[in-house]
């Protein structure tokens, strides 16, 4: 049984421009708790209360410590086959593009080339003063609680974009210019609740991308992707990719 009609799997072959965007989801096979299914509270907190500026202004010792508890989550999780597609994908094609939301570091461990991290990554931190960048297990700050400037001393908060900041604007540029140009968008595994992410998604469909989601809920994307695949990533992203190149396996 197909997954895909012959007129998507052509344009898919055919396309010049291929984007990924993804979501927590995509991580969910690989123990990483979404945000908003089950799992995505701690300690009775929200990412809402916790991954806000003010929320660090107020308790950073609170919103280091649900981090550091996140950071042990991810480093002790392994990317999935669907992170594993995707970044065989990139390699086999260099007009592949991966916009993630997600900072758990597993699509760059799982061996994409190149990626767009929107919100940042878990396992780096910026100072609040001088703005130097560590990488928190490189650079030996892979403590739990407060962790400070190497170089004024000052203290050091997650590099990851919270609730009301802005994002990098070169990584946003970047991505409306990847999702304008691309014939084909894959948006797997993201809930659409934030919206730049669900723009850049929307941006692709408008400018003639064939839309595909894979997820197993309905999103408010939905109803603009030329496919929905209500399956898990892992799952279903293997199950494309032979049905595209039977001849690759994927090992
Ligand atoms: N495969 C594909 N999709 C899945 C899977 C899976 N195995 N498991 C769950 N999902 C879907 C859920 O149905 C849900 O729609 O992944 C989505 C996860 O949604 P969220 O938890 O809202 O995560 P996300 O969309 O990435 O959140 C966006 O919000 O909290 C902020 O900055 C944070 O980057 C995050 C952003």
């Amino acid at each position: 049984m197909e997954l895909l009609p012959k007129d998507s799997l052509e344009q898919i072959r055919n396309a010049r421009s291929l984007v990924f965007l993804t979501g927590a989801g995509i991580s969910h096979e690989s123990g990483i708790p979404t945000f908003r299914g089950e799992g995505g509270l701690w300690k009775n907190f929200k990412a809402e209360d916790l991954a806000t500026p003010k929320a660090f202004q107020n308790n950073p010792e609170l919103v280091w410590e649900w981090y550091d508890f996140r950071r042990e989550i991810c480093k002790n999780a392994n990317p999935n086959p669907g992170h594993l597609t995707i970044a065989k994908w990139q390699k086999k094609s260099n007009f592949v593009s991966l916009i993630t939301q997600n900072v758990d570091g597993l699509h760059p461990r799982s061996g994409s080339p190149s990626l767009l991290e929107l919100h940042g990554n878990i396992f780096r931190a910026r100072c609040t003063k001088c703005s130097e960048k560590f990488h928190l297990v490189d650079d030996g700050l892979d403590h739990s609680g407060l962790k400070y400037c190497k170089y004024c001393e000052s203290l050091l908060r997650p590099d990851i974009v919270w609730f009301g900041e802005e994002y990098d604007q070169n990584l946003l540029t970047k991505s409306w210019e990847l999702c304008k140009q691309s014939q084909v968008v894959f948006v797997i595994g993201t809930s659409a609740n934030v919206s730049v992410p669900a723009n850049l998604a929307l941006t692709a469909i408008r400018n003639g991308a064939l839309g595909i989601e894979i997820n197993p809920e309905e999103t408010n994307l939905t109803l603009s992707m030329k496919h929905h695949f209500g399956g898990k990533s892992g799952e279903v992203l293997p199950k494309i990719w032979n049905e595209l190149f039977p001849n690759e396996s994927l090992e």
